[in-house]
């Protein structure tokens, strides 16, 4: 059979002897997720089912892909670790290793998908498509929205021009770039955005089109790629009316390396709180100011704040992916004065 291919962006195999072969990493979540009742969309177990039952529902797989599929994990995303993220990216970097497989997902809860998704897009040892996705509601949910996640995340991966952008997080028909989406609502299915800087792409009945490549470091151009061992305890503080610093205090006192304030508007921060996290800078604690904000830039020295606290500005990184980043580049030895160039190439 002759294949013409009239746009490389909605290409489908001709046949399925010529189907790619992509690899699922399942780790549980919603998008595994079991209730006895189809009208609940709350109250469910998170994690019940296993890949082979989410494979089992979706034949419609075999049509994009040969399919390789291996658990993980099987979990509610609330509970993740640092040490399962390390598992889950030496698996990753593993299968991608293998000259067969052309992409990877990796099906996830939407709870902690955004710090996931950030860490492997950081650690990720390959150009090849990686792509995570997740549910908002579960397996056994009327309009589940898991299965058509799962086939649209396999036909990204799928897709040769998903390639070379770090992990790609497949929702809702949308492609986020894992650096910048954030869930934004507790229930909606169109929870994921990308504040600001919008979506990388779409992917639509196995039509998959990008807008941009990301910019920021990651994957094959990161330091932090095969980062083995304990990560460092860092920690996220918020400012708010009325804030204390014992919270600072106590972290300081319990061996904190370092610390992601949460901040009001522009990262700014409660004069007590100020005070609380200028001591733990004295005591050797890097301190990254982010914002609470949920979009928009923190900019360095705003109110001269950095250079006369030696704090770091995240720019547009979240509070919780400011952690992942700061975490890696603590465990890498990165020195303090290395740490604000760092947080504006990645
Ligand atoms: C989880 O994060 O594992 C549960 C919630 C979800 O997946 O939506």
């Amino acid at each position: 059979m002759t294949l013409t291919i009239t746009n490389p962006q909605t290409h489908f195999p001709a046949s399925t002897a010529e189907l790619p072969r992509i690899a699922i990493l399942a780790t549980g979540g919603t998008i595994a997720g079991s209730s006895p009742d189809a009208t609940r969309t709350t109250g469910y177990q998170a994690g019940a089912l296993g890949v082979q039952d989410l494979l089992f529902s979706l034949p419609q797989l075999e049509q994009v892909a040969k399919i390789q599929a291996e658990q993980v994990a099987q979990m509610d995303s609330k509970d993740m670790t640092c040490t399962l993220w390390q598992k889950i990216a030496f698996r990753l970097n593993a299968v991608l290793a293998q000259p067969d497989i052309a992409g990877a997902v990796i099906t996830h809860g939407t709870d902690t998908l955004e710090e996931t998704a950030y860490y492997l897009h950081l650690t990720l040892n390959s150009h090849k498509p990686v792509v995570i996705t997740a549910a908002m509601r579960p397996a056994t949910a009327l309009s589940s929205d898991g299965p058509l996640n799962l086939l649209n995340a396999v036909c990204v991966a799928a897709n040769p021009i998903s390639s070379g952008r770090g992990v790609l997080v497949a929702m809702n028909n949308q492609i986020h770039c894992a650096r910048d989406v954030v869930k934004t609502s507790t229930y909606a299915v169109d929870a994921f955005y990308s504040p600001e800087v919008g979506l990388l792409g779409w992917v639509q009945d196995n039509r998959v089109a990008f807008q941009r490549m990301p910019l920021r470091f990651h994957s094959i151009e990161s330091e932090f790629i095969g980062a083995m061992g304990e990560l460092p305890m860092v920690e996220v503080v918020s400012s708010y009316a009325g804030v204390s610093r014992i919270p600072v205090d106590s972290l300081v006192e319990a061996g904190v390396r370092g610390l992601v304030v949460a901040g009001t508007g522009n990262g700014s921060l409660h004069s007590v709180l100020q005070q609380a996290l200028s001591a733990a800078v004295q005591r050797g604690v890097a301190v990254v100011r982010s914002s609470r904000v949920g979009s928009g830039h923190v900019m360095r020295n705003a109110a001269a704040l950095d250079d006369q606290y030696d704090f770091i500005s995240s720019g547009n990184l979240p509070p919780y992916k400011a952690r992942v980043l700061l975490m890696l580049a603590l465990q890498a030895g990165i020195p303090h004065v290395r740490l604000q160039s760092l947080f504006d190439r990645y």
